[in-house]
């Protein structure tokens, strides 16, 4: 595996390899764990060349303490992806990636106004600038992302389609932990004791998906996720919304197979955690 801190060295490098291979590109901000592994062999599979990045992307984080407390675990990931058969790593320092502050600004719409966009005010923007500088620079036939950021897909289906990058987007599974917990980087900051709550969140999804399969309303449904947290006092439930699986639009009733999704945030100690499921 080839390591590149800078965007001069990578397009360099790049710029030969285009020409006869395909590149896949699996961006993240390190801390991997299961869910980014699958993804790279998934990205293996697919492209002649896998390039991922590792960039604690600053922009993206609209609270200090949240950019502090993000895991870095820089050798430890460069050594999984060595060990997984990743080609190049990418590991651009703040400075590299953004010489001076960002006067661009994005708006996804009505993907702003709900659930991570309207929580996390500004997210968005921040994802959408890495991700277009990810791709101007690597400019890979395909990128792959978790659907664990089910709101994240949307957003850079977006960002694609408006700004014509000529990108095949592919949407993988989340990975869990045996007990249902979704993969994440933040599950490291948490306690043993929260580790073992934070099931919850995975418990309260498939609670919903069969309250909904039952014929209970989405509004019924957010009712009872929402008593399910009431109930449980580590916790702090952000959010909990029935949408398109696709659009990310609320939905008022359950979709076709495959369309409808389950959105959840919760705060649990200091870990703000989401996950979702399709069905
Ligand atoms: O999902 C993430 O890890 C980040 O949001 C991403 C896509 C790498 C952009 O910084």
């Amino acid at each position: 595996m080839i390591r590149f801190d800078t965007i001069v060295s990578l397009r360099q490098h790049l710029n030969t390899l285009r020409q006869h291979h395909t590149i896949g590109l699996i961006p993240t901000m390190g801390a991997l764990h299961e869910g980014h592994i699958t993804l790279i062999e998934k990205a293996k599979q697919e492209n002649d060349v896998v390039v991922s990045s590792i960039f604690v992307n600053p922009v993206q984080f609209n609270n200090a303490d949240d950019l502090a407390r993000y895991p870095r675990t820089l050798e430890e990931d460069c050594q999984k992806l060595e060990a997984v058969g990743c080609d190049i790593v990418f590991t651009p320092s703040v400075h590299e990636m953004y010489p001076e502050p960002v006067a661009l600004r994005l708006n996804f719409g009505e993907l702003e106004t709900i659930m991570e966009g309207a929580f996390r005010p500004g997210h968005f923007n921040g994802v959408g600038i890495v991700v277009a500088k990810l791709f101007n620079i690597i400019q890979p036939d395909r990128a792959y992302f978790g659907q664990k950021d089910l709101q994240q897909v949307a957003v850079i289906r977006r960002l694609i389609r408006d700004l014509s990058f000529p990108v095949e987007l592919v949407r993988c599974p989340t990975i869990r932990e045996t007990d249902g917990l979704a993969m994440s980087s933040r599950n490291r900051n948490l306690t043993s004791s929260e580790r073992e709550q934070a099931i919850s969140l995975f418990q309260a999804l498939t609670m919903a998906r069969e309250l909904l399969t039952e014929g209970y309303t989405p509004e019924q449904t957010k009712a009872a996720v929402t008593g399910f947290f009431n109930d449980r006092v580590s916790f702090r439930l952000e959010y909990v919304e029935i949408v398109n699986a696709d659009t990310l639009q609320i939905a008022g009733e359950v979709l076709a197979p495959g369309q409808t999704a389950i959105c959840l945030a919760a705060h649990l100690g200091k870990v703000r955690l989401i996950d979702n499921l399709v069905f």
